[in-house]
């Protein structure tokens, strides 16, 4: 479709009603995109209203009557929905499903509530199923799943639950053989893991949530969506799934989302403090045998959480605090903010920030660490004992991530504190 514009000349003014059209479309649903994706825009017009010109579309996108219709098609256009069965398995390997369930039952509940927000075309919801299933020993588990998107037409599919080859690229042959029957070409998720799914229209930026009529959640899997969004939606987004959890809940956020929140800024980067809570220097430190060499990110967390050095606790959290704000996703951050409250004995403010950074990083082993002594100064048992075990389960003295901290800490210390302190709480590892 050609709107006519047959020159440099005639750029400059769809480019801003572009650009006035991606401002609609981030209002309504936090997707921010970047003149570089304008030619990705005017294609997703040229489908929507195939030979208006943009300034029209604008008008009527822009009707606070009746421009809903066009707006959400035009979403439903741009949005990225790549989605495919065991998507980054390593992800969802850290769900502990028989915790969250005894989690729920100590709260008087059976069955654990999972969203999958922004789920696309259902891969991921099925997905979830299946290893509940799998963790659980059978096909009635006791899980109740949301798949929510906020585009209609991926939720119609996801419905269907008919994927093509390229779907279920990911899954082991045994597993498909268990979970799918054959439809033509096409693989149809079994009936038993559709019973324990259902979909519903969510619009993350704009919703209530959890969305309306539904409790909380145990577990919310949010993966590549945010790294669509512009940072006061991820930031807003981020805070309600937080709030839509029960305390004990997990956040599972998609490795993709973490880096695009980039690496802090030069001028945001603290300079060097010590970490509060630090072991003494009697003896010198032990270092892992062979720790391998950081990669670029990780190199990045290990200059993070080294630049931790010289602040009082006062400044620690205040200058973190500020660079959350403009880093929601920094896990580092909220990692130093948790240990630096906990040292300013405030156990409440650090059970909120380590629960943060484990939103991020669900093996942040020493994170987990630290939330145990947060939830035991709290005198929640229960909750320490779970952060205890999760430690156990992701401390490897081998992790680079831990790098940055061996000068005060050992990780193998670390994990006997944790045996000790699960010893004393009545629970064996
Ligand atoms: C790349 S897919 C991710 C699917 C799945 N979570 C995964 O990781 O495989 C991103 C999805 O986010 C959805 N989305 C974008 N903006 C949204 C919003 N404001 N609310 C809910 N879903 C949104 C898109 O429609 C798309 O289906």
């Amino acid at each position: 479709v050609s709107y006519g514009w047959d020159s440099a000349t005639a750029w400059s003014r769809p480019a801003s009603e572009l650009s006035a059209i991606a401002e609609l479309i981030r209002r309504a649903s936090g997707i921010a995109l970047r003149p570089a994706q304008f030619s990705s825009l005017q294609a997703a017009l040229a489908r929507v209203a195939p030979g208006v010109d943009p300034a029209d579309v604008l008008r009527l996108a822009s009707d606070e009557a009746g421009g809903t219709a066009i707006l959400t098609r035009l979403i439903d256009e741009i949005a990225v929905k790549e989605t495919f069965f065991f998507r980054h398995e390593r992800e969802l390997a850290a769900i502990e499903w028989r915790m969250l369930r005894s989690a729920a039952q100590d709260a008087g509940r059976d069955v654990v509530r999972v969203w999958s927000a922004a789920c696309a075309t259902g891969e991921e919801p099925y997905t979830l199923a299946i290893l509940a299933c799998e963790a659980f020993g059978g096909t009635a588990a006791p899980v109740r799943i949301l798949g929510s998107d906020i585009s209609e037409t991926a939720l119609a599919r996801a419905r269907q639950a008919r994927y093509a080859a390229r779907s279920v690229r990911e899954v082991a042959p045994a597993r498909r053989d268990r979970w799918f029957e054959r439809a033509g070409a096409e693989l149809t998720v079994r009936r038993e893991l559709r019973d324990l799914v259902e979909f519903r229209q969510v619009n993350l930026a704009r919703d209530p949530i959890p969305p309306q009529g539904e409790e909380r959640f145990d577990l919310i899997v949010c993966r590549n969506v945010l790294i669509y969004f512009d940072r006061n939606a991820v930031q807003r987004t981020l805070v309600a799934l937080e709030r839509a959890l029960w305390p004990h809940g997990m956040l599972v956020i998609g490795a993709a989302d973490r880096l695009s929140a980039g690496p802090p800024s030069a001028s945001s980067r603290p300079r060097r403090a010590p970490v509060p809570d630090r072991k003494p220097r009697s003896s010198p430190p032990r270092r892992p045998a062979a720790p391998r060499k950081p990669a670029e990110p990780e190199r990045e967390r290990a200059r993070n959480l080294d630049a931790v050095h010289a602040w009082s606790l006062e400044a620690t959290i205040e200058k973190t605090a500020l660079l959350i704000e403009r880093e929601p996703l920094n896990v580092d951050a909220y990692f130093v903010l948790g240990v630096a409250q906990l040292a300013a004995d405030d156990p409440a403010g650090a059970v909120v920030s380590l629960r943060r950074a484990l939103f991020l990083d669900p093996e942040f082993g020493l994170a987990a660490f630290k939330l145990a002594r947060a939830h035991e100064a709290l005198g929640d048992r229960r909750a320490a004992r779970r952060a205890y075990l999760r430690a156990l389960h992701s401390l490897r003295p081998d992790d680079p991530r831990n790098a940055a901290l061996l000068a005060q800490l050992d990780i193998a210390d670390v994990a006997v504190a944790c045996r000790m302190r699960l010893a004393d709480l009545g629970g064996a590892p």
